[in-house]
């Protein structure tokens, strides 16, 4: 369809796409990079390639920026420009949702659910800039003196997100950079960079100062690993695997950063016999293919009760069959491509692997035919007997769902817990209290009963164990963003 052509996009008007600094659009010391539609494997634009020397003059455009003028806007004065910026993002919605669908995939369907995400981001946080505050505390030091609590913004921070829902993933440093008076510097994936340099620009025409929001994409090992180390960046936030994650916690140490980091997950999802199964399995399907099986708290360990696994097993592979796959601009399109030709390579390894290991694949299992050259697969469901099996125990990133039989309530939360993740995990069934108790035994940030993947900004989300720590999301995430200095004042004289 001549619609869906991706070079039809008014982002993609045929020059080169520069980096965001200061402001400006600048050309990359790095030179620059082919930006790839993963719908056809064709490349879409040529984008700049920040390096360490990008980077550079980046994080010295948003120190300059942290000093300046901004340091002065009050609280007031932040939350009126997250509500033009919310407006803003309406306004060019239609543009910006297809621009992701292009850049890494995910059907039009799903980008345009967060039109209604973006708004309500950044108003929540728009409300938490008006909210900052200290504490007046008591003290008994003989004499009168008084203390109290003073928060000021941190400084420049670093952002530093992966391809697999860029526009969302975003959001969390940049929210909450501009309700607290921070500065950023965003560096997006090579393999999806597009929505984030094009955020930019609607909000710097929305009134952000130059140098508060800065976009430098770049490949990990040079522009990433320069943010990471940088001796005057204060915090950075990351989301992506567990392996760069430990490198991202390593290169803080140079300069004391914090960091949160929202790491891999593989996370479980039980279904007891005594479940509504019907919507379990809807549930548990979309729990796992949802975003091609790209999604950091994909539900991809599927523990059935025995006495129902093979019914429900033939259920979500049944749901898993009747998705529609195809171009990411087609309304009807259900699931779209792998975002990247190295990810299309990754799931074939597990697709070969599964039958090496001899593993009952019930669904899927195969590229998806007939689709000419994008990186599509069919979602594919496993019988798989052995938790231990490789399949079972890591991330693939992938729509492939691990379906595993258990036998009790004990026997199933074990199971759940026998990983190095915990980001997300789910209950089904209608025993209310067998719900709460699984939920409460489950080793992970969220975790949900009767529902999969249901997130809200004003609520938190956070990881355990190798799936990271740093709460994103709800009333505390602002506060990774302040410092908080004690001030003691004599009263005596
Ligand atoms: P990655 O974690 O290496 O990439 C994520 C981000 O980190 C990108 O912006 C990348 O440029 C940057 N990065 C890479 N190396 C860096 C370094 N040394 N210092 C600083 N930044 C660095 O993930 P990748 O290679 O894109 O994907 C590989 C696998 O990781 C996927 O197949 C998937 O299993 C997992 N992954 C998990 C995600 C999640 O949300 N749980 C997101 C992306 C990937
Ligand atoms: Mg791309």
């Amino acid at each position: 369809m001549a619609d869906a052509s991706p070079i039809s996009h008014p982002f993609l008007n045929g020059k080169p796409k520069q980096l965001f600094i200061g402001g400006k659009h600048v050309d990359a010391h790095g030179g620059t990079f082919d930006c790839i539609t993963p719908g056809t494997g064709e490349v879409i634009a040529e984008v700049a390639c920040g390096d360490a020397v990008d980077i550079d003059r980046a994080v010295s455009a948003a120190r300059t920026a942290f000093e300046g003028e901004w340091s002065q806007w009050s609280p007031y004065d932040r939350q009126v420009l997250m509500l033009r910026i919310a407006d803003a993002m309406d306004e060019h919605f239609a543009d910006l949702g297809r621009l992701e669908s292009i850049d890494m995939g995910a059907p039009v369907a799903r980008t345009g659910m967060f039109k209604r995400w973006i708004q309500q981001t950044f108003r929540y946080y728009a409300a938490q800039a008006v909210n900052i505050r200290g504490e007046v505390l008591e003290n008994s030091f003989p004499g009168k003196f008084m203390t109290y609590t003073k928060r000021a913004p941190l400084g420049v921070v670093g952002g530093i997100i992966p391809w697999n829902g860029p526009m969302i993933s975003q959001l969390w440093s940049i929210c909450p950079t501009l309700a607290s008076g921070c500065t950023l510097v965003l560096k997006p994936a090579l393999e999806a960079p597009l929505s984030a340099l094009r955020m930019a620009e609607i909000m710097a025409e929305a009134g952000v100062p130059a140098g508060v929001i800065n976009v430098v994409p770049g490949a990990g090992p040079t522009a990433g690993a320069a943010l990471a180390e940088h001796m005057d960046v204060d915090r950075i936030a990351f989301t992506g695997s567990t392996a760069t994650g430990r490198k991202i916690i390593e290169a803080s140490a140079r300069n004391f950063k914090t960091v949160a980091v929202e790491l891999g997950g593989k996370s479980p999802d039980i279904v007891f016999a005594d479940a509504d199964l019907d919507r379990a399995a809807v549930g548990a399907a979309m729990a796992c293919f949802n975003n091609t099986g790209q999604i950091c708290y994909a539900g991809s360990r599927l523990f059935v009760e025995r006495s129902i696994y093979a019914e429900f097993v033939e259920k979500v592979a049944a749901v898993g069959r009747q998705l529609r796959i195809g171009n990411p601009l087609d309304p009807g399109t259900q699931l779209g491509p792998l975002a990247s030709a190295a990810q299309f390579e990754r799931v074939q390894r597990y697709f070969d692997l599964a039958r090496s290991e001899g593993l009952d694949i019930r669904s899927g299992g195969q590229p998806a035919p007939g689709l000419g050259g994008g990186y599509f697969v069919e979602p594919t469901v496993l019988a798989v007997e052995d938790p231990n099996s490789r399949l079972v125990r890591e991330e693939i990133f992938g729509p492939v769902l691990c379906a595993i039989p258990f036998d009790s309530e004990a026997d199933v939360i074990g199971h759940a817990n026998s990983t190095e993740y915990g980001l997300g995990g789910a209950v089904w069934s209608r025993d209310i209290s067998k719900a709460h108790r699984v939920a409460a035994a489950l080793r992970c940030g969220i975790a949900w009963v009767n529902c999969y993947g249901v997130t809200d900004p004003s609520t938190g989300f956070n990881g355990t164990k190798h799936s990271g720590y740093g709460v994103k999301g709800g009333p505390w995430h602002i506060n990774d963003y302040l410092t908080s200095k004690t001030v003691w004042v004599d009263l005596n004289s």
